[in-house]
């Protein structure tokens, strides 16, 4: 198995007042133009699930279902997963300096950041295309 390295390019700040991204040096000049997107996708580091247990997980029982259902890691957003990658699609409220503040984004206070990408037309698919299983159904209306 190969492995591959990987490297922190900031860190997500939650506050009582904003969400925010703080990009670090010498990745700064990579921002440039990214305040002309409307949205970003954050790909993040679940840290807190970085652990062998949480990376051995391949079977997960998705929370707040009315049944509960056993599936696949990959079949799931859980954050035990084998490379704890976290992924969230985040709007881009305004930049200032090397800050990005967003309007939210569901990892936590102190989340490494691995990766940011402007969100594009063809990222979206129409909402009637979008095939879920049924228990997920009730996410269309979120
Ligand atoms: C269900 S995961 C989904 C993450 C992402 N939207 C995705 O699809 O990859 C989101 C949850 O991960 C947890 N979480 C967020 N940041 C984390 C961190 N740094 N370490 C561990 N768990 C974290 C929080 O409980 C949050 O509600």
């Amino acid at each position: 198995m190969i492995s591959f390295g990987i490297h922190q390019i900031g860190e997500v700040k939650i506050d009582e007042d904003a969400c925010y991204i703080e990009i670090h040096e010498p990745y700064t000049l990579g921002l440039r133009h990214i305040e002309k997107f409307g949205h970003i996708i954050v790909l993040w580091w679940i840290s807190k699930r970085d652990n062998p247990k949480d990376r051995a997980t391949m079977l997960v029982t998705p929370p707040r279902l009315s049944e509960p259902v056993e599936t696949g890691v990959f079949s799931s957003r859980s954050p035990s997963r084998p490379n704890p990658i976290g992924l969230t699609k985040v709007k881009l409220l305004k930049v200032e300096k090397n800050t990005l503040f967003v309007d939210r984004i569901d990892a936590l206070d102190g989340t490494p950041v691995l990766d940011l990408k402007p969100y594009l037309p063809g990222d979206s698919v129409p909402l009637n295309d979008i095939k879920l299983p049924g228990w997920f159904e009730s996410l269309r209306d979120k």
